[in-house]
């Protein structure tokens, strides 16, 4: 598959059959998505891949006043957690990556949505979620921020490749020379 051909197989799939991912291809994803730039190079996050009866449990975590109710199909999870912003001193300077941080998070995301994808790893990039309850969930300390969520499975039989519906590539580009 060309980088092509999997941005445009890769979408929210939010239906999933029954066939489980594997630990292996969990530990595979994450270890591409690490391969992500990040500010400073600073990695601020944690993965924590939630898989088998676990999953089951974890679904009701990102399921919010009736949104995500499709989740309860996702066979597995990857958790990010945010951590610390750090700081590095170059010469005069120092420099943090506080203000990027959510940007790396995102970054993060779409590596591991397409890293995924490429192979035969559906999923759905979730960003409703409540933070208490996976917090919880991973007996981590209360406060702890988790901004986003990959849900993953094998899409259902039958689940075409949609057509993208994006904005006029026009109103959303314009060259400058
Ligand atoms: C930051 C972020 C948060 C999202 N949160 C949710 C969500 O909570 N539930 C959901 O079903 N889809 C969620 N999505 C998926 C988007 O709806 C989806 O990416 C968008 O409609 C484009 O469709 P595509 O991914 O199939 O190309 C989220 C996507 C992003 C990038």
């Amino acid at each position: 598959m060309t980088l092509e051909e999997l941005f445009l197989k890769r979408q929210s799939t939010r239906e999933f059959s029954d066939v489980p991912v594997t630990d292996a291809e969990l530990e595979k994803i994450c270890r591409l998505a690490t391969l992500a730039p990040s500010a400073i190079n600073g990695q601020p996050y944690m993965l924590y891949a939630v898989n088998g009866e676990k999953a089951k449990a974890f679904r009701k975590n990102i399921q919010i006043n009736g949104a995500n109710g499709w989740a309860d199909t996702a066979t597995a999870f990857i958790v990010i957690e945010q951590t610390a912003e750090i700081s590095v001193t170059r010469g005069e300077r120092t420099v943090s990556n506080a203000q990027f941080i959510g940007n790396d998070i995102g970054i993060l995301a779409a590596y591991i949505a397409l890293a995924a994808e490429d192979i035969g790893v559906q999923n759905c990039i979730v960003g409703l979620r409540d933070e208490a309850a996976i917090a919880e969930f991973l007996s981590l300390p209360a406060g702890t921020k988790f901004p986003l969520i990959i849900a993953l499975g094998h899409a259902a039989d039958g689940c075409p490749v949609r057509a993208k519906r994006r904005k006029p590539f026009e109103s959303v580009y314009k060259l400058i020379k």
